[in-house]
């Protein structure tokens, strides 16, 4: 389990990379997750560390739509690398940890994600990423 990459919102997904180009972050990916409504800038860390994942919605009735307008730009979920997202689910579920999905599903760049509760981890949205 190690930290994959740290979600923000943004209004503006290239004001945003050119923000943070200003520390060493550089375009890796885009797309767009159409069944969120959101699309998705990957920076790479300049060491190699945990990426930065800029998350612009494509319309106000989003998940981070809605995000941005309750809370504006900022953090907005953490994502830990797991071997296996179902069975991570799994032991969660057998914990009693709140979950969003209820299964794994395809999120950005092909991977297989799921969301646990932020009641679970202290008001943190955490994402287990699939590599
Ligand atoms: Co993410």
């Amino acid at each position: 389990m190690r930290l994959h990459h740290v979600g923000i919102a943004v209004a503006d997904l290239e004001a945003a990379q050119d923000r943070w180009a200003r520390l060493g972050y550089r375009p890796k990916a885009r797309g767009e997750v159409a069944t969120q409504g959101v699309r998705v800038a990957m920076l790479a860390a300049p060491g190699g560390g945990p990426q930065l994942e800029l998350l612009a919605p494509t319309g106000p009735d989003t998940p981070v739509g809605r995000f941005l307008a309750k809370r504006g730009e900022g953090l907005h979920h953490l994502a830990f690398a797991v071997p296996d997202v179902a069975k991570a689910l799994a032991e969660l579920r057998s914990a009693g940890v709140q979950l969003i999905d209820e299964a794994p599903r395809p999120g950005f760049g092909g991977h297989l994600v799921a969301f646990v509760h932020p009641s679970a981890f202290g008001g943190v949205l955490v994402e287990l990423v699939q590599e």
